[in-house]
């Protein structure tokens, strides 16, 4: 039985429901050696700002129970080189290309989305509000106000669909949904990293030169999966999961939660093949259930 596993996010199709996360497959070069980057639903790019950025100093990165806490500190190529180099370079794969956009103050993200706003093959943009690894970079996320205005300013100067990021350290994650559906937000990804530390008793430091970093990985599934059905419920725009999903049983607690599809982070460290064992996996359980498409699933959680 053939199963169709394209949804449309905002009027753009994917042929598939699995992207790779923001900033865990940088701008797709590497994942490139090992396989066809036209086998994603989509890639989603590391966050890019108006200028480069080294981020910062290491160690940046370091495994916890279940997941990893990173401050990358938003390294990047900054959006001139992201253009001329990397996003030329991912025009030649048949997948959706979102790129990631983050910045210290709203007019970066117009000006960068202004940039890319002439660059077709930037199907999408993913507004990065929630990145919890640099000064200001949750101010947005947290203020449902703000980001409503921010989503706003953006499709201005943005033709095609605008992707709102949230943040799990929120108060109330529906009520920044909210503003972003009503600034005219195509769809919204959830969720980010939460905030979290780790220290070496040895030294007494904590393990990361930023002192806190963000929490990914299997660890955050569980909170991930009840946002985005919270979120699910609240909103009428498509929901993109992430969170700890390493394989397709994952990813289809995603789609029973709500998400129409899922990008997959932490797991691309383990297996950077994840995302094509995610769709083999997938395609099997819906023609095992006698399922013809994967929006099917969506949604469809039998609640007690
Ligand atoms: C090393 C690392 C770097 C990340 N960089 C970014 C980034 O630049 N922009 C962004 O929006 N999210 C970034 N994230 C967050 C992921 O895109 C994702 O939201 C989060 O890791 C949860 O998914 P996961 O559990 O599958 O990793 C990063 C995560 C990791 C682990």
């Amino acid at each position: 039985m053939s199963v169709d596993l394209s949804v449309e996010i905002a009027g753009v199709r994917l042929s598939n429901p699995i992207l790779t996360a923001s900033g865990t497959c940088g701008y797709g070069e590497e994942l490139a050696e090992l396989y066809d980057l036209s086998h994603l639903g989509g890639i989603v790019t590391k966050s890019i700002t108006i200028s480069p950025r080294e981020g910062h100093p290491p160690p940046r990165t370091t495994e916890t129970s279940a997941g990893m806490l990173n401050a990358i500190g938003l390294a990047n190529v900054g959006v001139d080189r992201f253009i001329t180099e990397k996003l030329a370079f991912l025009e030649k794969f048949r997948t959706v290309v979102v790129v990631n956009v983050a910045g210290a103050k709203l007019q970066e993200y117009v000006d960068i989305c202004a940039r890319l706003a002439d660059c077709p093959r930037a199907d999408m943009v993913e507004l990065n509000f929630s990145c919890p690894n640099v000064e200001a970079g949750m101010e947005i996320a947290k203020s449902a106000s703000l980001a409503e205005a921010a989503v706003r300013e953006i499709k201005r100067v943005f033709p095609r669909p605008v992707i709102a990021k949230l943040s799990p350290n929120v108060t109330d994650i529906t009520e920044i949904a909210r503003a972003c559906e009503a600034g005219g937000a195509g769809a919204l990804a959830l969720i980010n990293t939460l905030v979290g530390m780790a220290v070496d008793i040895e030294s007494r430091r904590p393990r990361l030169t930023n002192n806190t970093g963000g929490l990914s990985g299997p660890a955050i599934k569980p909170v991930a999966l009840n946002m985005v059905h919270q979120v699910y419920n609240t909103v009428k725009i498509p929901v993109i999961g992430i969170g700890g999903i390493v394989n397709w049983q994952d990813a289809v607690e995603f789609f029973l939660c709500g998400a129409t599809a899922v990008q997959v982070g932490t797991g691309l460290f383990v297996e950077p093949d994840a995302p094509l064992k995610i769709v083999r996996g997938l395609k099997k359980y819906l023609s095992d259930k006698k399922l013809n498409r994967v929006t099917e699933l969506i949604g469809k959680v039998r609640k007690y």
